[in-house]
């Protein structure tokens, strides 16, 4: 794996940027379900408060059914700040271990089952990439002061490189929030990796026309003059999951039932943010199906495993996927397999210790100034 050098940051051009990746063990390959969940059980009992499980909501059953916590990205992050376990096995991507990594004690460990659970939005901003584009965007408006903002959905060490000149994170539950926070500090936000859910914040602060694109993989997507005129500069990242919704679903799915009711995700296009009877993060999606009266119809526009659970959960809420089997799971998610969680509870009984995030300190003070930025909004 290739490394270079920023101008502070060292980043691994990779999206696998964890390159001790253990593979599962062929004993572990083919366990039946409720062998499984009996040896998950039994390897939790000897554990007892030594370990504390997260689970993002994208996560699958078998993997929700075992977590102490589930939420969304915020919750995990102030789950994970308020551990006291000594190993926190996380139920999502490198991005979140890493930030439970940043937020947890020196003393804790935070285990990934799966090193392969990389969220391709996350590498879509390169540290070492943002390090040069920050040199031209600073270049084409020198006289403004420039903060830059990145989504959770990021590596530890962008999110250093944000705090190194003034910015922080955040998720979409308070992007608003660090908008906001930005806006009374400095003049400008530069907004990373997601652009969706950036002009989605944008809007919601009546910003909409303050917004101007980077697209740092094409020289014509790079406009200078934009940038020196408008304060929110979106750097052209997306995550596919979402993307994939469109406004005819929403048409399809009034048409079907005229009395459905529609929630998205904000990594959804502008318009299908703008055609939904509402937008917000995972949590926001799990809240409004549980204050749903029974008989209502929600149609989804999120990753798929959140929609199933929520139909299961929720079973006298007709909750449908918002673009049928189009829908999608997220790639990166599923690769937390729930073979790999017996793997790494068996081991942890056993003391040996598999497949743990470790920040590099040198990104790990300045990610941490960002994160606590953010919790502190
Ligand atoms: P939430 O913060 O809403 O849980 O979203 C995380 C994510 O990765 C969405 O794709
Ligand atoms: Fe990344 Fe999209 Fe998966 Fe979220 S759903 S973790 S943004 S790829």
């Amino acid at each position: 794996m290739a490394n270079m050098e920023t101008a502070e940051f060292e980043t691994d051009l990779s999206l696998f940027k964890y390159d001790n990746l253990e593979q599962l063990p062929p004993r572990y390959r083919d366990l039946e379900e409720n062998e499984r969940t009996e040896r998950i059980e039994a390897a939790l009992a000897e554990l007892g408060d030594d370990v504390v499980i997260l689970g993002h909501n994208y996560q699958r059953r078998e993997i929700v059914e075992h977590a102490d916590f589930i939420g969304d990205s915020y919750q995990l992050s102030k789950q994970a700040a308020e551990a006291d376990a000594e190993y926190v096995i996380f139920g999502g991507v490198t991005f979140m271990a890493e930030s439970a990594d940043i937020i947890t004690d020196d003393d804790q460990s935070v285990i990934l089952p799966s090193m392969e659970a990389s969220c391709p939005m996350a590498g879509m901003a390169e540290a070492l990439q943002v390090d040069s584009a920050w040199a031209e965007i600073t270049a084409a408006a020198p006289d403004a002061d420039i903060i830059p903002i990145t989504y959770m959905n990021s590596y530890a060490d962008l999110k250093a490189f944000c705090a190194s000149q003034g910015g922080l994170v955040c998720t979409s539950s308070n992007a608003h929030k660090a908008f906001e926070y930005a806006f009374n500090k400095g003049d400008k936000v530069l907004f990373l990796p997601d652009k969706h859910l950036g002009e989605n914040t944008a809007h919601r602060l009546g910003m909409e026309d303050e917004i101007a694109q980077w697209d740092p993989w094409d020289p014509e997507g790079k406009d200078t003059a934009e940038v020196a005129e408008r304060d929110i500069i979106l750097w052209d990242g997306y995550c596919q999951v979402h993307e994939r919704f469109r406004v005819e679903h929403i048409e399809q799915v009034r048409e079907d039932n005229p009395d459905a009711k529609v929630i998205v995700h904000p990594e959804c296009r502008r318009e299908v943010v703008e055609a939904a009877d509402k937008a917000g993060s995972t949590a926001t999606i799990c809240e409004t199906i549980e204050n749903a009266d029974p008989g209502d119809t929600w149609a989804i526009g999120t990753e798929v495993h959140l929609t199933n659970h929520l139909q299961r959960w929720h079973p006298d809420v007709n909750v449908v996927p918002l673009c049928g089997d189009a829908c999608m799971d997220c790639n990166a998610m599923r690769q937390i397999d729930p073979n790999y969680l017996t793997w790494v509870l068996e081991e942890l009984a056993c003391g040996r210790e598999h497949n743990v995030i470790e920040v590099a300190p040198e990104e790990k003070e300045l990610a941490g100034v960002a994160l606590d930025r953010m919790l502190e909004i």
